[in-house]
């Protein structure tokens, strides 16, 4: 008998995360002895309205990427495909492999293993009341300046009117895949900005402070912070 699957989430985690250090890709370093992307994945299918992830895991590891989810995700079905050279390639592989059923497509960094449930349940209630496009955001704790080629600094926007913006981002179906086959560009970093380009329009929700990218070297400190505190609180395994 067949699922019947109506929100999946697409994960790229074929980034080689270089401002991390040499070595294994991102996605599969540890963070608390266990790979971000299964902390990622985790993440995803402990929501109850989540009924499928598909990962786009680095092209020379799927089947290890496959194995490794197998034994350790439970609550959602699990697709792995190869991804691509760009962000933006691994998440339209990750598209293509969308079951004709799911009407809700969220995108989420394999790279925030830690967002929590909420974040992903705020994005999905908001596409489901009629959003083409959610994204969770925070405002700017730094002011931000824009500057010139030469590091000259040509305008200070108001920060008032400034947001980071994290992942997952939300959208119908249609409208995701409209944008990503509309795309003259084939390395945006932002799923929402090919929507923007439609002219459709993009709303927010609140973000988490918990759910950051994990980037450098710093990030990876912090990330292991909160995994001890989670697990000193009994909250993750
Ligand atoms: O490079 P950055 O950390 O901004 O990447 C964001 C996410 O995109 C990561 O989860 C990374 O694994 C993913 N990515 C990908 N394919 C690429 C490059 C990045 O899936 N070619």
């Amino acid at each position: 008998m067949a699922i019947a699957t109506r929100t999946a989430v697409c994960v790229p985690a074929a980034g080689r995360g270089e401002r991390l250090g040499a070595g294994t890709p991102k996605a599969l370093r540890l963070v608390g002895g266990v790979p971000m992307l299964v902390h990622s994945v985790r993440a995803m299918s402990r929501v109850r309205s989540v009924d499928l992830v598909i990962v786009a895991a680095p092209a020379n590891q799927v089947d290890h990427v496959r194995s490794l989810l197998a034994g350790t995700v439970e609550d959602a079905a699990v697709t792995v495909v190869a991804g691509g050279d760009t962000r933006q390639e691994s998440v339209a592989r990750a598209l293509i492999a969308l079951p004709a059923d799911v009407t809700t497509v969220l995108v989420h960094d394999a790279a925030r293993p830690l967002v929590p449930a909420e974040v992903v349940e705020r994005v999905i209630s908001a596409v489901i009341a009629g959003s083409p496009a959610v994204v969770p955001v925070l405002p700017m704790v730094d002011t931000i300046k824009a500057v010139d080629a030469e590091g000259v600094v040509v305008a200070t926007p108001d920060r008032a009117f400034l947001r980071a913006v994290q992942t997952p981002q939300g959208f119908s179906r249609d409208v995701l895949q409209r944008a990503h086959a509309a795309a003259d560009v084939d390395d945006v970093t932002d799923d929402s900005g090919l929507v923007e380009a439609l002219g459709i329009h993009v709303s927010t929700v609140l973000g988490h402070e918990e759910a950051f990218k994990i980037t450098r070297p710093l990030d990876l400190v912090l990330a292991e912070a909160i995994v001890a505190q989670r697990r000193a609180r009994g909250v993750l395994a």
